[in-house]
């Protein structure tokens, strides 16, 4: 290659996710697909969204197609602020930057925070773009594991001592306390309240990223982290792409405004400013109340499919393999007998056209080797009792060769 001698350091650790790249053979048209967490595109409300792009296009055509101030939309910003005060985060607009996604918040902080070699703290698993995000901007990424309740504090409390001790405390911690992804899981209000308490000690920052909160399907909401911070120290991702639509790109993240500055500071020599059509289009749903209506629909369609795939598993597959049970989000996490391999599982499923996305890509340690990821967001109900039907005949047949070999 002609670049190959010219590339700086940080650029040879940048590599595509395997998982997305898995994307590509999974997402084949007859394939019953669980690896992608995306949105079903059968709740996008296609003709809503026609009707508002032709209102915006003709009433304020000239701001919705032009350049707009890299924070973002003032009336976006005003709308978030309200929202975020009313969910116990106080804030105004200079609190609150408009980011393309809160993947563009993750890589901005990235790139705020992170010299090369600088310690994060990551869920182990953890979600991908974060991983990515954080080892593009070469952050050394300390994986705590999780459990149940989330992140382990007793873990990271261990950690953070033999840290001190070696002179190298974290910058930031990187968590998706609701619904995680990849394992659905949400970080227990004790933890959250003793995260804080060690970012305190310690500190550092927290980084709270919060896409799939408002998707609960039963239980009792757990405040945000950011809701019990009183001195600025965690910072909080939010998202359009699950409770609306992906598409438009629009996220926001609110902390104090010297960081919102800073941080607007690497935004502009990243892309200048967000989406303006995007942007409008969100604010004229938002505003409107739709998509809290969008949101009461969307949490009932996707607990269907959460329920049918896990009466699927439990009627489907064998003893020894167990998941987890989410009251929320799109993810199922699974783990498979200790002595079974999720990626030649997978590449068996595949043959008979069934796909999920293996546990080891989000792992930074190369663990999770028997677990996987199952999402149940996009895929159709059909498909759904079809795919864990025979991946369930797979697994018997996988757990009998299993106890074969080992009788042998
Ligand atoms: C935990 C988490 N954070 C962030 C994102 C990225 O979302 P956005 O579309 O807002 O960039 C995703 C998308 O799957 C996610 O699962």
């Amino acid at each position: 290659m002609v670049f190959d001698g010219l590339y700086a350091e940080r650029a040879k650790l940048m590599k595509t996710s395997e998982i997305r790249e898995f994307f590509k053979l999974t997402e084949q048209p007859d394939m019953m697909s669980f690896a992608g967490g995306f949105p079903s595109a059968d709740f996008f409300p296609m003709g809503k969204v026609t009707d508002v792009l032709q209102g915006l296009i003709e009433q304020e055509g000239k701001f919705a197609l032009q350049y707009g101030p890299t924070e973002g939309n003032l009336e976006l910003r005003t709308y978030l602020a309200e929202k975020m005060t009313q969910e116990g985060i106080p804030a105004s607009p200079d609190n609150i930057l408009i980011t393309n996604g809160s993947q563009q918040g993750m890589d901005l902080l990235s790139r705020v925070f992170l010299n090369p070699g600088d310690v994060v703290v990551v869920e182990e698993p953890g979600y991908v773009g974060g991983l990515g995000a954080i080892r593009n901007y070469e952050g050394d990424r300390q994986s705590i594991p999780m459990d149940e309740n989330g992140l382990r504090t007793d873990l990271l409390a261990a950690a953070l001592r033999k840290l001190s001790g070696d002179n190298r405390l974290p910058k930031f911690a990187y968590l998706v306390p609701n619904f995680q992804n990849p394992t659905g899981i949400c970080l227990s209000l004790e933890r959250r309240r003793e995260m804080l308490k060690l970012a305190r000690e310690y500190n550092f920052a927290l980084i709270e990223d919060n896409p799939y909160g408002e998707i609960r399907f039963e239980g009792k909401a757990l405040p945000s982290i950011k809701s019990m911070d009183t001195e600025g120290r965690v910072i909080y991702l939010g998202s359009f792409s699950k409770t609306f639509i992906p598409g438009i790109r629009v996220g926001w993240l609110v902390a104090d405004e010297p960081l919102v500055q800073k941080l607007a500071c690497a935004k502009q020599s990243t892309d200048l400013c967000s989406n303006s059509l995007g942007q409008r289009m969100a604010c004229r749903f938002a505003a409107s109340g739709y998509i809290d209506e969008h949101v009461a629909s969307l949490i009932s369609h996707y607990k269907e499919k959460r329920d049918l795939m896990i009466s699927c598993m439990e009627k489907h597959f064998p003893a020894g393999v167990s998941w987890t049970y989410p009251q929320g989000g799109f993810f199922i996490w699974v783990t498979l007998p200790e002595e079974m391999n999720a990626r030649s599982l997978l590449l068996k499923a595949i043959e008979r056209r069934v796909a999920f996305v293996d546990g080891a890509g989000f792992y930074v340690n190369g663990n999770g080797i028997n677990t996987a990821r199952f999402a149940f967001s996009e895929a159709s109900p059909e498909k759904i009792w079809r795919g864990i039907a025979i991946l369930g005949e797979l697994l018997h047949e996988e757990v009998t060769g299993l106890k074969k070999a080992i009788s042998a």
